[in-house]
Parts: C-alpha cells; sequence; structure tokens
C-alpha cells in the first residue's frame, strides 16, 4: 500500500481496465484503444452502460449531497474510487461541508497517477488516497485511520467495485468487516450491476468484459445487493435502481429503471 507520493507505476496499455473503460462510457479522455475497443464491443450488446455508468455517477454525487447535508456526515471512505470525474465525492462533500475528510482507495495504477487530480481537498478538510486492495479491509482500516477517525462517523463507498469481487462470500465477508470498523451512526453507501431490467444483454456483455479483462465482473440480483446493507437501517427508499434514488425534481416524472440498483444504510 502507498500514499499518493509514490512514483511512476507502469501503466499496461495493452489490456484493459475497468477503470479506464469507466471512464469511456462516462464521457471521459483517460482511456487507450484496448478499453475502447472492449467498451464498444460491451455497448454493442448492452447500449444501457453508458446510461449506466452515467446514472451510477449521479447517485454517487446524489449520496455523498445527503450524506454530507441531511445526515451531517464529515468523513468519507471512497473504495474502488475510479478516475477523476465530475463531482468527485470530496468536492460534493466539502462544497456542503468544508471541513470534510476523504479517503480514497483503488488498486488500479493508472488511478494512482491521476490522484493528485483528487487531492484538491479545502484547507479546513482533509483529502489522501491509497493504493490498496479491497480484498485487505483490515490495511484499508488501518491506513485510512492516518485521516479518518473511527471513533466518528464514516460515510463508506462502495459503487461498482463490489461486482469485481465475484465470489459473494468473500464480498459480504469484505463489506462486513468495513462496517464492523465503522461506529454507531456510520453509514454504506453501495450501487452495482444487476441482471433484472435487461438481464439477458448485460450478462452477454459481461461475458466480452470477463474474455479481455484480468479483473472479472459479476452482476448481481436486488436481493443480493440487498444483503450488503444486513443489520443496517436503510434510507429511504431502500434498494432501488439509481435513477429512482432520491431523484432530483424534474417535469418529466419517476426515471425509467436501469441495471444498477443501490442504497444508503446507516449503522444502528
Ligand atoms: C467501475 S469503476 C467505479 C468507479 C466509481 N466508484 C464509480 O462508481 O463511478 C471500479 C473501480 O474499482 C477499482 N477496483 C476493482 N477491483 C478492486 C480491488 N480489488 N481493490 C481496489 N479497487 C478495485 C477499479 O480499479 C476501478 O477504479
Amino acid at each position: 500500500m502507498t500514499g499518493s507520493s509514490t512514483p511512476g507505476p507502469k501503466i499496461d496499455t495493452t489490456a484493459p481496465h475497468s477503470a479506464r473503460i469507466w471512464n469511456y462510457w462516462l464521457g471521459g479522455k483517460d482511456h487507450y484503444p484496448v478499453d475502447r475497443e472492449v467498451g464498444d464491443q460491451f455497448a454493442a450488446i448492452f447500449p444501457d452502460i453508458i446510461a449506466v455508468a452515467r446514472a451510477s455517477r449521479a447517485f454517487n454525487a446524489r449520496s455523498v449531497w445527503y450524506l454530507a447535508g441531511e445526515a451531517g456526515i464529515r468523513q468519507f471512505l471512497d473504495i474502488g474510487t475510479g478516475l477523476p470525474s465530475a463531482n468527485n465525492t470530496h468536492e460534493v462533500a466539502q462544497r456542503v461541508a468544508p471541513e470534510s475528510r476523504i479517503v480514497y482507495v483503488d488498486n488500479d495504477p493508472l488511478v494512482l497517477t491521476h490522484a493528485e487530480a483528487l487531492l484538491t481537498s479545502t484547507r479546513e478538510g482533509a483529502c489522501q488516497y491509497l493504493d490498496a486492495d479491497l480484498r485487505e479491509p483490515d490495511l484499508i482500516l488501518k491506513a485510512a485511520a492516518q485521516t479518518l477517525d473511527f471513533s466518528q462517523p464514516v460515510a463508506l463507498m462502495l459503487n461498482n467495485i463490489l461486482g469485481h469481487i465475484p465470489d459473494d462470500a468473500m464480498a459480504y465477508a469484505i463489506v462486513s468487516r468495513l462496517v464492523d470498523g465503522l461506529c454507531s451512526g456510520s453509514y454504506l453507501a453501495v450501487n452495482d450491476g444487476t441482471n433484472v431490467i435487461r438481464g439477458k444483454e448485460f450478462e452477454k456483455a459481461i461475458q466480452v468484459w470477463n474474455q479481455a479483462s484480468s479483473v472479472p465482473y459479476r452482476l448481481r440480483s436486488i436481493e443480493q445487493i440487498a444483503r450488503f446493507f444486513d443489520g443496517l437501517e436503510l434510507v429511504e427508499p431502500g434498494v432501488v435502481s439509481v435513477p429512482r434514488w432520491r431523484p432530483e425534481a424534474n417535469p418529466f416524472g419517476v426515471p425509467a429503471e436501469l441495471d444498477e440498483f443501490g442504497g444508503v444504510g446507516r449503522k444502528p
């Protein structure tokens, strides 16, 4: 595990990367031909992926807005950060409360090279970046304690990363270990891909992904995603398709459901 000052990790431009393909679908600039090729193949089979990626980022921002605002949270542990995008967690949180403290965690070397863009904290707050693996929750909790005070509430964010832990037992154990490390009044935010709206196409596209990528992904059912919140009190409206999680007012009625479900839960 390293801090943000680690010099020049080697970037593999011959194999597709989760963070770079995600960036491509979001309309970003940080991707290589190999990422675009897999991203396009994927989107040809499951065109909703562009809307899924964008709705998912919007959920990220609305959930942080809720957590920093209504829930009064001042500390965030965002694991599986991805490449910097619009409305990164610290930007939204510090817009609400400039003293917010954020720890970002990812294991992709390219995300590490872009970490500086994630470390533009306000003077009153703090941002830290950890190059670490979700499969080592104890190491993450220990290193994050340099910036976060775990005796005070923390919002743990696991957005579009749990699908990268295909084994259910391992995924539930990791989340449970991380939540155990948080005090009462802390929160968990999760959203991830599902196979319930256009599941057949999404599953087919995931096969393309898994053949091309060294980091496999697995879609889950709504019930399987809801299980990550076991023992927590779900904030209204519960686990729903993310465009329907506290949507901003709009004149066009209830947004359509997408194969991306998530929610926010409070540790009692
Ligand atoms: C699809 S992106 C999601 C980015 C962001 N959380 C979002 O929802 O927009 C998944 C991120 O998880 C990271 N990731 C995948 N497996 C990981 C692991 N075992 N440990 C740490 N990060 C991981 C990838 O490098 C990538 O940046």
